[in-house]
């Protein structure tokens, strides 16, 4: 099969009600269908829009297309991180990491209660829309906290991002209103901890 030029929506690999009560139905159907679709579309429409300009020769606005290419690309594959974070409570969701990563989080955050604290305030104190995501230094092999504004401002280079939490209003307005802190105390039951562990072990390649 011919690798595809353009991006697309993935599928999740739950239903859209099997992370009810934490994410209702609603919620991760508008969510998934309509906002992490949006931002496949608008990149996929870059792109479009990319090949046309060079093909015909014609001048574009470079920066703000390649700022309109980031935001979309960014957000396509952050909400697809997402997604695979998460699984239903008791089912692949929620408790505690174990094996490497479980280790690695106690060594450099002293706990595993101390890392769920600061990844808390990280996620709660994110500027306007954002997330926050645990990463993977390839220079230090430090476990690290990222905030990240918007879906491509204060980006490390070379970290690999192991998990993330969106913490866009469009990611829990339907259930939370606009209380961020009850979205983020509610995520921990829907931690897919072995797909995070796995991308953990990953980021060692
Ligand atoms: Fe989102």
């Amino acid at each position: 099969m011919e690798p595809t030029k353009f991006y697309f929506l993935p599928k999740l690999a739950y239903g859209y009600n099997d992370l009810e009560p934490y994410m209702s139905e609603q919620q991760l159907t508008i969510h998934h269908q309509k906002h992490h679709q949006a931002y496949v579309n608008g990149a996929n429409a870059i792109l479009e829009k990319l090949d046309k300009s060079r093909k015909e020769s014609t001048d574009m606005d470079v920066k703000a297309t390649l700022k309109e290419l980031s935001w979309n690309i960014g957000g396509h594959l952050l909400h697809s991180l997402f997604w695979g974070n998460l699984a239903p409570a008791g089912k692949g969701g929620g408790g505690k990491p174990s094996g490497v990563l479980g280790d690695a989080i106690e060594k450099e955050f002293g706990s595993f209660e101390r890392f769920k604290k600061e990844f808390t305030q990280a996620a709660a104190s994110v500027e306007g829309s954002g997330w926050a995501a645990l990463t993977q230094s390839q220079q230090t092999s430090r476990p690290m906290i990222m905030q990240i504004e918007k879906h491509n401002m204060n980006v490390y280079p070379s970290t690999r991002i192991i998990m993330v939490l969106d913490v866009f209003e469009h990611a829990y307005y339907i259930d939370y209103k606009n209380d961020r802190a009850k979205f983020i105390e509610a995520f921990w039951n829907i931690v897919n901890w072995n797909q995070v562990n796995k991308r953990f072990e990953e980021s060692w390649l």
